[in-house]
């Protein structure tokens, strides 16, 4: 089977790894790929090397396909040939024009990336940010869920003055149909077939829709709408203004991602991979993303080992479950990390990407 873009955009809160990770200037940092957001965004910490890794092929791609934009061209054009959405804001230039960019900026990308994006030249005339697995059904969802409402009344949860009216406005929001197509639509079954079973292996609890109207609550109560980019690419497919976007993509923070993109590795394995290739002690700082989700407790803590072994004193790692129970370290791993209970927690609760069950971060004993 061909590789395909599951995450063209990293749906997981880049500021948790800011604060849980605190990469200082000069530390080594590896990073779990997925859409490449959050990877770009830890290089605006001013690691001396960050390690973007993946299995998926096309995940890499992705991220392939954002470095060379960043090598080669200004801000806006960095932006256009992304085909960055802006909520009722199209692109003033035609789709031919994000082509005569993939065309200036593809001499930076190695050939596998290249020939994935030649066969794939239609996916860049659309705009690549919104080509993933994931967000084809973010898509579908919208679509059902502007059916069941109409635009005016989902629009309603963005245009509120301030929180406490937007609270109120979810208050109000007659919630029994949307709590009914996800019952329809997020339940083990449905998900099962989208994703395969064993991705909900180790999922404890069988009300996934339940689960999900909670978080979706904790969303839109804790949040102000127009700021939390989660919400507005899930509901609307668009940032709702140019402040309220992944950091990486903010105007102010370009300079700096220009003038540190020397510093990141695109590579395909896993940190076993990196382990046999680079040695033990050569990372301090780990984002690991959920890639846990479906694992053993038997796989989890042999991939925890390998971290350790890569790891520097001092070093720092973090990592979250969307649904699954979290995992349990073993003895043995017990007694090399330290778990930071209180920032996790604290982190956990500001989590804008609020889809997720939890957040673990521990340091190097
Ligand atoms: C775990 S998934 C989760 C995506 C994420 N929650 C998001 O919102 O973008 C992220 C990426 O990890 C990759 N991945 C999963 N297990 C991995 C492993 N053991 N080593 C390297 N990459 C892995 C997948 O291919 C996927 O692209």
């Amino acid at each position: 089977m061909k590789p395909a873009v599951v995450y063209s955009n990293v749906w997981e809160d880049p500021e948790l790894n800011r604060l849980s990770l605190k990469v200082e200037p000069g530390q080594s940092v590896l990073s779990i790929t997925s859409g490449g957001c959050n990877s770009l965004c830890l290089l605006l910490e001013e690691p001396e090397k960050l390690i973007s890794i993946d299995l998926n092929p096309a995940q890499l791609a992705m991220l392939e396909l954002k470095r060379a934009a960043i090598i080669e061209l200004d801000y806006d054009d960095f932006i256009e040939v992304l085909g960055v959405p802006f909520f009722r804001k199209p692109s003033a230039k035609p789709a031919e024009y994000r082509l005569e960019l993939y065309e200036r900026i593809k001499k930076h990308m190695p050939a596998y990336a290249t020939d994935f994006w030649n066969e794939n030249k239609q996916i860049i005339k659309d705009g690549v940010m919104m080509c993933g697995k994931v967000e084809k059904f973010f898509a579908f969802y919208r679509t059902v869920l502007k059916w069941l409402y109409g635009e005016k009344e989902i629009l309603k949860l963005f245009e509120a003055k301030d929180l406490q009216e937007q609270q109120e406005v979810y208050r109000n929001f007659r919630k029994k149909k949307w709590n009914a197509l996800h019952r329809i639509l997020l339940n083990r079954t449905v998900l099962s077939l989208v994703k395969g079973a064993h991705s909900f292996a180790q999922v404890d609890f069988e009300d996934f829709a339940g689960n999900l109207n909670r978080k979706r609550t904790l969303g839109l109560t804790r949040f102000y709408n127009p700021d939390n980019y989660f919400m507005s690419l899930m509901l609307l497919g668009a940032h709702y203004h140019e402040k309220g976007m992944s950091p990486y993509l903010l105007r102010e923070n370009y300079p700096k991602l220009k003038k540190n993109i020397g510093a990141l590795e695109i590579y395909k394995g896993t940190i076993g991979d990196v382990l046999k290739k680079d040695g033990p002690g050569s990372y301090d700082r780990f984002n690991l993303s959920n890639i846990f989700e479906w694992m053993t407790n038997e796989q989890f803590n042999d991939i925890i080992r390998e971290v350790i072994e890569l790891a520097r004193p001092g070093a720092r790692m973090a990592w979250r479950y969307t649904l699954a129970r979290p995992r349990e370290l073993d003895a043995e791993n017990l007694s090399r990390l330290e778990y930071e209970p209180e920032l996790s927690d604290k982190l956990f609760k500001q989590d804008r990407a609020f889809i997720y069950e939890s957040f673990h971060v521990y340091h190097l004993k």
